[in-house]
């Protein structure tokens, strides 16, 4: 009889009972495994709910950090003044022999690798200023001092290029600003490009180094020259032309190699276009020349009144679109981006 042989031995109650118990406890496992079906059911029945409730605790949260940071930003921008509040007109100018970089770098907070935007405005204009350059530190130190806050003062987006000529080859400033301006434009669209030279310092904020329709001619005056135009017709020193004006006239001639002419040429170039030369009152187009003697390497250029004769047969096919260099390096500075580059020889 197996399993139910004691069973036999008991009495029929004892038996009855014996079954109930079995009975009770098949009954009581099998409450307690629907009781987990049901748990489970509910569990599983329960789960989207809670997700579609999380969710809209989730869109409500975001609306609120929403809400809050909507309060916590400013309003959008608006457009800079015609006029800068902050120009100050004419400063005196300070050229301290100990005159560090590090301060200059700790006077201007609001520019980093030699870009700035004004923090409260959107400005009019976005300028690239090419600094041709070779070995002229101390020059190039004291226009950073003076040039960063006098820009940030007109509340231009600006950035600062330095275009270093690599190796000992006569110096070749037009080409280098040619590379400065393919250069730059692969940063950002700049819309206007002022080529400065390194040893000029504005000395009236008034004089705004932003484009206009005609190109400009921003150095009318400098001590040196008591404040005259050195010439009629001169176009150097420092002149802002858009990106459109500099690529109609195919930029600067590349064959310029040593002081002087080049400026002539761009002159030369622009008159071909019919555009006009503009300058800013003489009051305010002044300029302190750093005093300094002729470099080497960048001797008097004896060739370029031959070379200013074809300007009018060349321009097409000498300029931006025949400028070949060699980019050595691009450092981002934090005063100005250094770009140093190889532009051949003569
Ligand atoms: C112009 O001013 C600068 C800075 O003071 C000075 O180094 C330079 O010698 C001055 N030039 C003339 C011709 O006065």
């Amino acid at each position: 009889m197996g399993f139910f042989s004691p069973l036999c031995k008991i009495s029929r109650r004892g038996k009855y009972f014996v079954l109930l118990l079995l009975l009770l406890s098949v009954l009581a496992w099998i409450a307690t495994f629907s009781g987990e079906t049901v748990k489970s059911g509910r569990f599983f029945s329960a789960t989207p709910q809670t997700l579609i409730k999380e969710d809209t605790l989730r869109v409500k949260v975001n609306t609120w950090t929403e809400a809050t940071n909507l309060l916590k930003t400013p309003p959008p921008k608006v457009e800079c003044p015609q006029e800068s509040p902050l120009l100050q007109g004419a400063l005196k100018l300070s050229f301290e022999a100990s005159l560090k970089l590090k301060d200059v770098v700790s006077d201007n907070k609001g520019v980093t690798e030699g870009e700035y935007t004004p923090p409260d405005c959107t400005a009019r204009q976005s300028v690239a200023i090419l600094i041709p350059h070779r070995s002229r530190e101390r020059h190039l130190l004291y226009l950073l001092h003076h040039l960063h806050p006098f820009l940030q003062r007109q509340q231009l987006h600006y950035a600062i290029y330095v275009i270093q000529q690599a190796g000992d080859a006569t110096f070749n400033r037009a080409k280098l600003l040619n590379v400065g301006y393919l250069e730059a434009l692969k940063d950002y669209s700049w819309e206007c490009f002022i080529f400065h030279d390194v040893d000029l310092v504005p000395e009236n904020d008034h004089n705004l180094y932003v484009c206009d329709k005609q190109p400009k001619h921003l150095v009318v005056g400098r001590n040196a020259t008591g404040y005259k135009l050195r010439y009629k017709g001169y176009f150097g020193g420092v002149t802002a032309m858009t990106r459109e004006q500099f690529l109609q006239v195919n930029g600067f001639s590349n064959t310029y190699w040593g002081w002087g002419g080049e400026d002539d040429d761009l002159r030369i170039r622009v008159e071909l276009q019919k555009m006009k030369i503009l300058r800013p009152p003489a009051d305010v187009a002044r300029y302190t020349m750093v005093f300094h003697k002729r470099d080497s390497g960048n001797e008097i250029n004896k060739d370029r009144m031959r070379l200013l004769g074809r300007t009018q047969q060349v321009w097409r096919k000498d300029g931006l679109n025949s400028c070949s260099y060699k980019t050595m390096s691009v450092e981002r500075l934090p005063l100005y981006v250094n770009v140093t580059v190889d532009i051949g020889k003569p």
